[in-house]
C-alpha cells in the first residue's frame, strides 16, 4: 500500500462534489437521527474529484449513508508501485470525510483481478466453472484486508459504526478485530450468497465464515442469502442460530439481517424528466423516430446474462416479425475488470453475436441491435430509461441489480414502459408486477418482450403503478436506516 498520511488526516478542503453525493433530500432527515459517527468502508470509493460516471450499485446505493460527519473509508482507485505501511489520505466534501489507500499493483492483480473477481465473484453468482482459485491470490486477498484495517484503525474514535461493504473485504472485520478495535462492525454483502454445497468448493470458505463472524451485523439483499449464510454458518461453524438470526461465535453475537438496496426513486424520477430535455435525449429521440425501444444497461460483466438477452432479442425478431424495422434494441454495457480472462472472453462474445444478429436482421436503413461498451453519464441514462418501452433486465445472478429500480423510477406514469426481469435478481422478490422471466430461456425472453412491446396502456399503468409504488417505499434511505438501526442496537 502507498500511505499518505501517518496520522488521523487534516482534512483538505476543495470543490469535491460528486454528483452522487450533492445535495441529496433523503441526506437531511438521515443526518438528524444518526448519533454515532458512520464509517463506510468499500473497495470502491466515489470520487470526490472526479465526475465522470461510474457503473456499480454499491456507490449509487451508499450516498444516502454518507451523512454530514462521516468517514468513508476505501482504495484510492491507484495502483502504486511499491507496498508500503502508513496512512491514509483525506479529502472532504459536504462533510464527508473520503479516506483513500492506495493498493500496489503487485497486490492489486492478485487482490482484485485474482481472488476477489477470479474466484470470489463467479462463486458467488453461481458460475463455480469459472472460478480460479490460488494460494497467492487468496494470501494477497488477506493482505489487502489486513493493510485496509491497518490504515483505518489510526482514524477510529469509540463509538464509530463501521459499516463494511461487499466481497472484497470479506475479512477485513477480524483483521480489526486482531488489531483490538471493540466498535460495532456491521457487514453488508451486495451480492448473492450460496449455500454450502457451492461455498464450499472454495477452499478458504470456512475461514471466511469464520472471518465474518467477527461482525456484529451481517445483511443481505434477499431472504434466500440470508437462509444460505446462515445453512453456512450452521455447517462449517457449527453454531446454532436463534429465532432472530442471532447465533454466537467466538464469545460473539452475530446477527443475520434482511436489509435490501434501493434508490432515491423521487429524486430519480426528477432526474429522467430533465433528462429529456439533453442533448443526448434529443439524438436518441432523434434516431428512433417512432420505433420502439428495448433498452439493457449493465456493466459489461457475465452476471448480467449478455450473450442469452442478444439471443432472446434475436428471437423476439424471428419469432414475431412484425416488431422487425419497429424496434431497435439499444445494450449500454460499460466496460469493467477488463483484465480478468473470463471478462475479456465476454466482449468478444457479445462482438460476435451482435454482428451475428445485424448481420441477419439489418435492413440497409436500420440496424437492430445498438450495443456500446462505455459508460454514459447518469442523467443520459436516466433519459434513456424513460424513453425505452421495454426496460430489459436479464441477469442470470443478482445481489439485487438496481438497474430495474431505476428503470421503473424514470418511466412516465402517464405512459410507462414494461419492466422484464430475471427471477434470478434480488429485485424480483420485490418486483412481481414486471414480466418475470427466465434469463436462459431465449424463447420466453423474446414472448415477454413481445408482450411488453404489444401491453395495453391500463395494463402498463397498472403494473408501473404498483411496481413504482414499491421501489417508492424501499429507497436507499430505508435501506442504510435498516442497516444502522441494527447496527446501532444493542446485542440481541
Ligand atoms: P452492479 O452493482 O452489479 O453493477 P446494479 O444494477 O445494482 O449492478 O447497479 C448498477 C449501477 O451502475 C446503476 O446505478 C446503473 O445506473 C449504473 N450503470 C450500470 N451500467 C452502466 C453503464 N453502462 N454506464 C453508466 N452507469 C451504469
Ligand atoms: O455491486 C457489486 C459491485 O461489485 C460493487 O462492489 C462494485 O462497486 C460494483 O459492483 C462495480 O464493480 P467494480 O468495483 O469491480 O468496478
Amino acid at each position: 500500500m502507498t500511505l499518505v498520511m501517518a496520522q488521523p488526516p487534516a482534512v483538505e478542503k476543495g470543490p469535491l462534489a460528486s454528483s452522487i453525493l450533492a445535495s441529496s433530500p433523503a441526506k437531511q432527515s438521515t443526518r438528524a437521527m444518526v448519533t454515532n459517527r458512520t464509517v463506510i468502508v468499500s473497495n470502491r470509493v466515489p470520487s470526490p474529484t472526479e465526475k465522470a460516471a461510474t457503473a456499480g450499485g454499491l456507490a449509487v446505493a451508499l450516498a444516502d449513508a454518507a451523512t454530514e460527519g462521516s468517514l468513508w473509508f476505501g482504495w484510492s482507485g491507484r495502483r502504486a508501485d511499491e507496498t508500503s505501511n502508513e496512512a491514509a489520505i483525506a479529502l472532504s466534501d459536504e462533510g464527508v470525510t473520503f479516506a483513500t489507500i492506495d493498493i500496489a499493483e503487485r497486490e492489486y492483480q492478485k487482490f482484485y483481478n485474482g481472488f476477489a473477481n477470479g474466484a470470489l465473484w463467479p462463486l458467488l453468482h453461481y458460475r463455480t466453472g469459472l472460478l480460479r482459485f490460488n494460494r497467492p491470490d487468496y494470501e494477497a486477498y488477506l493482505a489487502v484486508n489486513r493493510s485496509f484495517a491497518q490504515a483505518l484503525v489510526p482514524l477510529l474514535k469509540p463509538g464509530d459504526l463501521i459499516w463494511i461493504h461487499d466481497y472484497q473485504l470479506m475479512t477485513m472485520a477480524a483483521e480489526l478485530r486482531a488489531l483490538g478495535v471493540k466498535n460495532r462492525i456491521g457487514f453488508f454483502l451486495h451480492v448473492p450468497f450460496v449455500p454450502p454445497s457451492l461455498l464450499q468448493v472454495l477452499p478458504p470458505a470456512t475461514q471466511l465464515m469464520a472471518a465474518l463472524s467477527a461482525c456484529d451485523v451481517i445483511g443481505f439483499q434477499t431472504a434466500g442469502d440470508v437462509a444460505a449464510f446462515l445453512e453456512n454458518a450452521v455447517a462449517s461453524l457449527g453454531v446454532t442460530p436463534d429465532q432472530n438470526n442471532c447465533y454466537s461465535y467466538d464469545g460473539r453475537q452475530v446477527r443475520v439481517v434482511l436489509t435490501p438496496i434501493g434508490i432515491d426513486a423521487k429524486k430519480f424520477a426528477k432526474l429522467a424528466e430533465r433528462a429529456e430535455l439533453t442533448p443526448e435525449a434529443a439524438r436518441l429521440h432523434e434516431s428512433l423516430g417512432d420505433r420502439a425501444l428495448v433498452l439493457g444497461v449493465d456493466r459489461l460483466d457475465y452476471s448480467k446474462g449478455l450473450p442469452q438477452r442478444f439471443d432472446a432479442f434475436g428471437r423476439l425478431l424471428y419469432a414475431y416479425p412484425q416488431h422487425r424495422r419497429a424496434v431497435n434494441f439499444l445494450q449500454i454495457a460499460a466496460r469493467s475488470r477488463q483484465e480478468v480472462g473470463s471478462y475479456q472472453t465476454l466482449r468478444r462474445e457479445l462482438d460476435r453475436r451482435a454482428g451475428d444478429i445485424n448481420g441477419e436482421f439489418s435492413d440497409f436503413d436500420w440496424v437492430p441491435l445498438r450495443y456500446m461498451t462505455h459508460p454514459v453519464k447518469r442523467n443520459a441514462i436516466a433519459g434513456f430509461y424513460r424513453r425505452a418501452n421495454i426496460g430489459l433486465v436479464t441477469p442470470l445472478r443478482d445481489g439485487m441489480n438496481l438497474v430495474a429500480k431505476e428503470y421503473v423510477a424514470a418511466q412516465d406514469e402517464s405512459n410507462p414502459g414494461v419492466l422484464v426481469l430475471s427471477k434470478f435478481a434480488g429485485a424480483a422478490d420485490e418486483l412481481t408486477e414486471a414480466l418475470i422471466v427466465n434469463p436462459f430461456d431465449a424463447d420466453e425472453v423474446a414472448t415477454a418482450m413481445h408482450q411488453g412491446l404489444i401491453m395495453s396502456l391500463k395494463e402498463r399503468r397498472e403494473r408501473h403503478a404498483s411496481l413504482l409504488a414499491k421501489v417508492r417505499s424501499t429507497t436507499a434511505q430505508r435501506f442504510c436506516e435498516q442497516f444502522l438501526g441494527y447496527l446501532r442496537a444493542p446485542r440481541a
